[in-house]
């Protein structure tokens, strides 16, 4: 039986609940479909990368039902109120700080102390999301490197059976991804051109800078020095364990299951980070699956200390 469904009551209560369950169920938007998770649920947002096949931990989109959600996830300011009032529901993802409390796995944002938002106007994944009962994270429904899919079977031929549903909603009206503008700091920044013109956007809020490049690799950098492929800690080093460990401080895990350590990447490091330590060293973890995004990032945090010190 395909897993390409009707958009119906029934279809998107059972949509509703494999997400809240820890599936995956792809949907429509007005811009692209979306394959979204329960962005509380660890476990399922790195099923969700390890679908997608993306060779890097990219930040995740919440899509929300309310408009009001926004305020228990992330600060909003006036600003972006302003923006709030005037395009959402609508093809504008805007990037806050996140609050800490808010209920989200790290790896959703990647470690970064912000949060992109979103409340897409299709009435499909609104009551999608409604059903869902949790926060939704999710990204474009296309493996990495393809185009963004504007219809069921675009989604259908990145995934085939591997995701649990697709939400049939016929084509997409806007047919490109979001406008992305960071709030998160003094200045507006647009990161990414979309369906909402950035004309429109400098009309409520005034002037809105253009990304460089420096903005657009802002990861997540622990403020412990790193060492990776480590047997076992030095002196005041704190072990994150891969595998059998007992002397780990914490364990990415002990099943040597990579799905399961970039569920936990994150917010472990994050952990051991805030400790009494003078750096973390991380066992080594296997060049397959989802360990070649964790050794990516892991290697990548380890280029921007280099800069950092430069
Ligand atoms: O129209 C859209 O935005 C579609 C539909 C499905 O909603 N979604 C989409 O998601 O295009 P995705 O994952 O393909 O692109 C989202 C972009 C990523 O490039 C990511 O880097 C950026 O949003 N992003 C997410 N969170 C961010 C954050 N906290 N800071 C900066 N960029 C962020
Ligand atoms: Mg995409």
């Amino acid at each position: 039986m395909s897993n390409i469904k009707p958009s119906n009551e029934l279809s998107l209560l059972q949509a509703g609940s494999i997400i809240r369950r820890g599936g995956l169920v792809a949907f429509p938007t007005e811009t692209v479909y979306g394959l979204g998770v329960n962005a509380s649920d660890d476990k399922a947002v790195a099923s969700l990368f390890k679908t997608k096949q993306r060779p890097e931990f990219n930040p995740l989109v919440l899509h929300l039902a309310n408009i009001k959600d926004a305020d228990r996830l992330a600060f909003v300011d006036e600003k972006t109120k302003m923006l709030i009032r005037r395009f959402w529901p609508g093809s504008l993802t805007i990037v806050l700080k996140r609050r800490p409390e808010a209920p989200i796995s790290e790896l959703v944002n990647a470690g970064l102390d912000t949060i992109a938002l979103r409340v897409p106007n299709n009435p499909i994944a609104h009551a999608l999301l409604r059903f869902a009962a949790c926060p939704v994270a999710a990204t474009s429904a296309n493996s990495s490197g393809m185009i963004s899919p504007t219809v069921a079977a675009h989604v259908k031929e990145s995934f085939g059976d591997k995701i649990d549903m697709i939400l049939d909603g016929g084509k997409c009206t806007v047919g490109v991804e979001s406008t992305i503008l960071d709030m998160s700091k003094e200045q507006p920044i647009l990161l990414r051109s979309g369906g909402v013109p950035l004309e429109d956007i400098e009309a409520i809020i005034g002037h809105v800078k253009i990304k460089n490049a420096e903005e657009s690799i802002s990861h997540y950098t622990p403020k412990l020095p790193i060492r990776l492929n480590a047997a076992s800690a030095k002196k005041g080093e704190a072990l994150l364990g891969f595998g059998d460990a007992p002397n780990a401080d914490m364990n990415l895990s002990r099943s040597k299951d990579v799905t399961e350590a970039a569920a936990n990447l994150f917010s472990m490091i994050r952990e051991l980070d805030k400790g009494a330590f003078t750096g973390i060293a991380v066992m080594t973890i296997p060049e397959e699956g989802l360990g070649v995004a964790i050794n990516d990032r892991l290697a990548k945090t380890l280029i921007q200390k280099k800069q950092d010190k430069a």
